[in-house]
């Protein structure tokens, strides 16, 4: 305890002096109530050694000294509801020693496509359900959820296929429901992306070690420079902090104070490293192409012949189905089930026409970014300035006069990983939405997920109500303006990645990104379904045929086909 009441004290000793003893009062004062605070932290964390700064620990009564700005209680509520509506089915704990028998084996795992209700054929419009049956590396059928499944229904020669649903029976049993959606032939493809114990692993990695991905700041005055550790978490040293907390926003951050520099002397902030610590052997339970992202073999049949649409069968869309598919492709191209038909903007001459007087505002990590590259590379009259920033970081902005185009791109804010990025280029979203004047001839863009993987949910969450409520701002001064969100999208997975952006992680947060935002009069570009759904292989950058995909679906809400 006194060493925290030590350093909450330090983190103030920028401001004015006091005599000893109202310090001495002040010390005393701060001990209780970061007594207080500890006990929600330890609370938060269930893990004793580290104090850790969570956005969410509120104590009731002394949110002035222990916490960043509170969250409003309806935000609060929110947040609560939120962490039940995407919990995840316990996952078994590890055995010691940990030996993989028991865990789940996608090789020994299988999948059957039921039958067809009464017997007969399927039609267009119809659903198509898929029992998985996972057993471990003995064989033994599973007794417990929890895996981590993904499920595709595709033709590759009609360049077709569509995301399924995947239910989790708890009991090692799961399904897959996909919509038909095309005549000929379909195949299922079940990927075992992670099995339950590893989700175990996961889980612990982000509550015990949410500091693992480790940032640092460069501090530099006349002939001095330090550089110290920063991140949203810092753990508990006898060192002091600066606190960078967001004072518009209240997103949290910190950095070890240097020695002998303030805390104003900070100039850029980049990625470090990454450290984790796993447990023996629970990197076997990471192993590509053993039981990570390992396709389930079918039992039987793995493909179905699916007829032309019935008559008097319902049209399949996302109003009628409830959690339906947002979209598939066809002769590989995104038609979407619900919101804007899809434009098909073949020609640059043709984007051009659609942009034609707009502000196009990108904001975001590198998935947002490879929009923009997009644009630059397909538009030759679209010209960006040379702003000498680093190629990965932005500013980027490029200009198409006669046309009256302006496009920008901006990454997030910390907790970006990244090469070194000067502090003032390190913006929040929400601050920069906040700057925007709107209208209908402005179109903001924004994606925030990639970075966020490693951190508890909490994070994310308000890192997602702090830009919601700059979007409702923006929208309420200038109804007209178009804001796409962009989903996150599963990824590659090379094992050390796998336990710092998993897509575990990734589902996770695509799902309390999509009801934050729900409701609101903002687009989605579904990201998520656009990979899964897709033959290549996944990335966290998608290639240039679905990226191609993602821009006419981009487009398709900035210049929508006239209806009529
Ligand atoms: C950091 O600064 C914010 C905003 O001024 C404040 O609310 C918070 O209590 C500070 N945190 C610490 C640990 O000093
Ligand atoms: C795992 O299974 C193998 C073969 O069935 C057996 O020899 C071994 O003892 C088992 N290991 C554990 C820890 O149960
Ligand atoms: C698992 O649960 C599902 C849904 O409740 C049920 O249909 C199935 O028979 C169960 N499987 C086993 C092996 O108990
Ligand atoms: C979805 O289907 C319903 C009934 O089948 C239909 O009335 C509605 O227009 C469809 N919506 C879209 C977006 O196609
Ligand atoms: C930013 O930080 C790195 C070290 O992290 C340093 O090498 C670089 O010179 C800094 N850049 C600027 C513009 O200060």
């Amino acid at each position: 305890m006194t060493l925290r009441a030590r350093k909450t004290q330090e983190v103030t000793t920028y401001q004015p002096q006091y005599g000893a003893a109202r310090i001495f009062f002040l010390l005393t004062v701060i001990v209780l109530i970061c007594v207080l605070c500890f006990i929600h932290i330890v609370e938060f964390q269930k893990k004793e050694n580290l104090t850790i700064i969570p956005p969410r620990v509120v104590p009731k009564k002394h949110h002035d000294v222990c916490t960043v700005q509170p969250l409003s209680p309806k935000e609060d509520l929110e947040e609560k509801l939120l962490l039940e509506s995407i919990a995840w089915p316990e996952t078994p704990p590890l055995p010691t020693p940990l030996s993989m028998n028991e865990t789940s084996y996608p090789a020994k795992s299988t999948f059957t496509i039921l039958p067809q209700t009464g017997g007969g054929q399927w039609h267009v419009g119809d659903k198509l359900k898929v029992l998985i049956k996972m057993c471990d590396f003995q064989g033994h059928s599973k007794k417990s959820g929890g895996d981590v499944l993904f499920a595709r229904l595709h033709n590759p020669t009609l360049g077709a296929g569509v995301a399924g649903k995947v239910e989790d029976h708890l009991n090692g049993s799961y399904s897959a429901v996909f919509s038909l959606l095309w005549e000929g032939s379909a195949w299922v493809e079940v990927t075992l992306v992670h099995p339950s114990e590893a989700v175990t692993v996961l889980r612990r990695l982000n509550s015990e070690q949410p500091d693992r991905v480790i940032f640092q700041s460069l501090f530099y005055s006349g002939s001095i420079s330090e550089t110290t550790i920063c991140n949203v978490f810092l753990r508990s040293t006898e060192q002091p902090l600066c606190n960078y907390t967001d004072l518009h926003t209240g997103e949290p951050w910190f950095c070890f104070k240097p020695k002998n520099l303030n805390c104003d002397t900070r100039i850029n902030h980049s990625k470090r490293e990454v450290k984790q610590n796993l447990k023996a052997n629970e990197e076997k339970l990471f192993q590509l192409g053993v039981n990570m992202k390992v396709s389930i073999p079918a039992s039987g049949p793995a493909s179905v012949t699916v007829l032309p649409r019935q008559k008097g069968q319902a049209v399949v869309n996302s109003s009628n189905m409830e959690s339906g598919p947002s979209g598939y492709y066809y002769k590989d191209e995104w038609q979407t089930l619900s919101g804007a038909k899809v434009q098909q903007l073949n020609t640059p001459s043709a984007i051009t026409q659609c942009l034609k007087g707009k502000v196009v505002h990108l904001y975001g990590d590198s998935t947002i970014r490879q929009w923009f590259e997009y644009f630059n590379g397909a538009l030759p009259d679209l010209k960006e300035f040379d702003l000498h920033s680093h190629k990965q970081n932005g500013l980027f902005m490029a200009m198409d006069i006669p046309n009256n185009i302006l496009m920008t791109f901006r990454c997030h804010g910390p907790p970006f990983r990244c090469h070194p990025v000067p502090i003032s280029e390190l913006r929040y979203i929400a601050n920069e939405l906040d700057n925007v004047i709107g209208g209908t001839n402005t179109v903001v863009i924004f994606g925030i997920w990639a970075h966020f993987g490693s951190y508890p949910m909490e994070v994310y969450i308000r890192r997602l109500q702090s830009i919601r409520r700059a979007v409702i701002r923006l929208l309420n001064r200038s109804p007209g303006t178009v804001v796409i969100i962009r989903t996150a999208n599963p990824k590659a997975l090379p094992s050390r990645v796998s336990l710092v952006n998993s897509d575990w992680y990734s589902l996770q947060n695509d799902k309390v990104l999509r009801a934050i935002f729900k409701g609101l009069n903002v687009h989605l570009v579904d990201a998520w379904e656009m990979v899964l759904a897709h033959h290549l292989p996944h990335n966290l950058h998608p290639q240039p045929p679905i990226i191609k995909n993602m821009i006419n679906v981009l487009l398709s809400y900035i210049c929508p086909i006239k209806s009529g």
